[in-house]
């Protein structure tokens, strides 16, 4: 018998992946299962390395199925959910926002509600983990930064179903009394992130020659987060996180956009041997998102003073061995760039 049955949802996605891979080898003693319907941005490739182990399930499924999660609570009686499966794409809730509607606010629904009632007699030691994004704040102007008490005010159909989401979890909190933390991360880049964000997307072009679509003017701001640390906050909150709260994390690292791809056309150049000022050549000014969000910056003190975390690598260095993993594992970026990712790059980046 383990210590806790933890169900992680959306495991192989990207920051999912790197949580998985860290409690299944930090801790022997729970057992953690990976809930995840493997749509386009989940890849089992990303968890070869703990498949085989005694701690690990991989169950495929949607979190949106009523009836299929009822009854997974009932065999495995999860004592804690660290829920982060959902369609996490600003462009692509443009272009097709009831799919995120579906998955972000259904689906944690559906889990809230299997999880209330498989424990609403005694929540004791249990935990709803819900893993959210600054986006939620909407935007900054050139000065501030978002902090717990921040207003909500989601700008884009991504940062809309996120925000419901939150506030469903906040809701279960207070009518139910059900246990619960979430998090509002900045952007996190690193290995195994699909590339149609922007720094794997322009990893993945700079590699191919093929230009690099920098909306409007390249004058927005985010704060980059190495995904590994998100991994290791996710640890600390889960174990340690007062119930009921808040944490924001962030990177103390903001980056325009337009700064950050000259930095990355500049490693990419010295990786590849290419002459300075190849990869920069493909800079490609393009037509700007639709409700663009000027500028995110998180105030991470709350989660620094009370847990003791802080980023551990520089961007830089983190960009660094970003950008070596995705140059080692070419197969796997060219396996998750066939087939549909052809046909979405062609429709979002036809003008
Ligand atoms: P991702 O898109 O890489 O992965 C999402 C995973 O969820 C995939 O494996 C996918 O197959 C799975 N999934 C999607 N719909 C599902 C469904 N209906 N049922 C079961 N599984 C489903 O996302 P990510 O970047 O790893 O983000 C994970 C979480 O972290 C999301 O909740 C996101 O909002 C949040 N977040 C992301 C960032 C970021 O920069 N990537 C920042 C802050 C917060
Ligand atoms: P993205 O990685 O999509 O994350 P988010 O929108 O959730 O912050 O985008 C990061 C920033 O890069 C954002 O300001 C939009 C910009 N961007 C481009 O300029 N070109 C692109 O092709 C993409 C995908 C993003």
């Amino acid at each position: 018998m383990k210590d806790k049955n933890v169900l992680v949802t959306g495991g192989a996605g990207f920051i999912g992946s790197h949580v998985v891979r860290l409690f299944v080898e930090k801790y022997p003693n729970y057992h953690i299962f990976n809930l995840d319907a493997l749509t386009y941005a989940g890849n089992l490739e990303s968890l070869k390395v703990i498949e085989n182990k005694a701690n690990y399930t991989f169950i495929k499924g949607d979190i949106t199925d009523e009836v299929f999660i009822n009854q997974l609570f009932q065999d495995y009686k999860f004592d804690s959910i660290i829920h982060l499966a959902a369609e996490s794409h600003v462009d692509r809730s443009i272009e097709d926002p009831l799919v995120f509607v579906k998955t972000n606010v259904i689906g944690t629904m559906v889990l809230l509600n299997a999880f209330k009632n498989t424990w609403k007699d005694n929540f004791e030691n249990k935990l709803f983990y819900h893993i959210s994004t600054d986006e939620v704040y909407g935007t900054l102007g050139e000065t501030g930064l978002f902090t717990e008490i921040t207003s909500y005010d989601p700008n884009s159909p991504y940062s809309a179903s996120k925000a419901s989401s939150d506030h469903f979890v906040r809701a279960y909190g207070e009518t139910y009394g059900m246990p619960y933390v979430i998090t509002n991360c900045s952007n996190n880049y690193g290995q195994n992130q699909f590339p149609e964000k922007l720094i794997p997307l322009f990893i993945n072009n700079i590699i191919n020659n093929k230009p690099l679509p920098v909306y409007d003017d390249g004058n927005y701001t985010r704060d980059w987060l190495y995904v590994k640390d998100h991994a290791v906050a996710i640890d600390l909150v889960f174990h340690e996180g007062k119930k009921h709260e808040t944490y924001n994390i962030g990177g103390f690292n903001e980056w325009k956009n337009i700064d950050l791809v000259t930095l990355l056309c500049q490693q990419m150049d010295q990786k590849l041997e290419r002459v300075k000022g190849t990869s920069g050549k493909l800079i490609t000014y393009v037509k700007d998102r639709p409700g663009h969000d000027l500028r995110y910056a998180i105030d991470a003190s709350k989660i620094n003073k009370e847990l003791g975390w802080k980023p551990s690598v520089t961007f830089e260095e983190g960009l660094n061995k970003t950008i070596d993993w995705y140059l080692s594992n070419e197969a796997w970026l060219q396996s998750v760039t066939s087939g549909d990712y052809q046909s979405y790059y062609q429709k979002q980046y036809r003008n």
